[in-house]
């Protein structure tokens, strides 16, 4: 059955239970501090070091952080399925649970790259200072897509949309565009599922809502999942 294809929309929800923050769940600070004074190009013109500082303290979050019973299960769906993760998190716990196809709308933190050229990307576990460059002399950055910028990957991400036979969404707001407007991509046929404690940001009536956490309600999806293939 592996020709059925599993494709996963992914958010900050998901790390939750992981002990990553969310974006809008502090009252719309993201761990205290408000996305326009670190995710955009405007605080990266305004102030780079404290736009490194507080990736820094992200990435050393992320990397005492370990993936949880939903990421690990969307991992058992690939025994049974295709299965395509589509993810806005920037955070690698979905390829440490084992998931083998991860497509990061909004970058990665483990990686980072030229603030002139962009194909220049570099592996990053530890912190990025001021004074670190890329091979062309430039300050490097954290690889992630700030608000205003163009999500690269967004045409991927719209084509494996378009061919899901089951769709899960998981830990998001869908409140950001264009990652938000992947729901529409999906094929009227397919099975949708919608996990989240408050579900909220959902306005299509065609998915199955889980009201609840997604390290009770991804394991609960997926084995009805692997059920229907037994
Ligand atoms: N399990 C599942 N979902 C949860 C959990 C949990 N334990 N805890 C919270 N949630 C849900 C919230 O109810 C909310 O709907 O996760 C969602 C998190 O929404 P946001 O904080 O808006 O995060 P996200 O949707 O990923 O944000 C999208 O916005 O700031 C940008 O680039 C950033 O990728 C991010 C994008």
């Amino acid at each position: 059955m592996k020709d059925r294809h599993v494709v996963v929309l992914s958010g900050a929800g998901i790390s939750a239970e992981s002990g990553l923050g969310t974006f809008r769940g502090g009252g719309g600070l993201w761990e205290g501090v408000s996305v326009k004074d670190v995710a955009t190009p405007e605080a990266w013109q305004r102030d780079r070091a404290r736009v490194l500082r507080f990736y820094n303290e992200r990435r050393r979050d992320i990397r005492r952080a370990e993936p949880n019973d939903a990421h690990r299960a969307l991992r058992e769906l690939e025994d049974v399925f295709k299965v395509t993760i589509i993810t806005q998190n920037i955070d690698d716990l979905h390829e440490r649970a084992g998931s083998s196809d991860v497509v990061h709308l909004h970058g990665e933190i483990m990686k980072a790259r030229s603030s002139l050229d962009e194909r220049l990307l570099y592996p990053c576990v530890g912190d990025i200072s001021i004074g670190d460059t890329c091979a062309k002399g430039s300050q490097l950055r954290p690889h992630v897509v700030w608000f205003g910028e163009p999500v690269p990957k967004m045409e991927e991400a719209i084509s494996v949309a378009k061919t899901a036979d089951f769709f899960i969404v998981v830990g998001t707001s869908l409140e950001v565009y264009p990652a938000a407007s992947l729901v529409d991509y999906v094929p009227y046929e397919s099975t949708k599922f919608f996990i989240d404690p408050s579900p909220s940001g959902l306005a299509d009536e065609s998915f199955h809502v889980i009201a609840s956490a997604a390290s009770e309600g991804v394991p609960r999806v997926v084995s009805q999942l692997r059920a229907l293939m037994a």
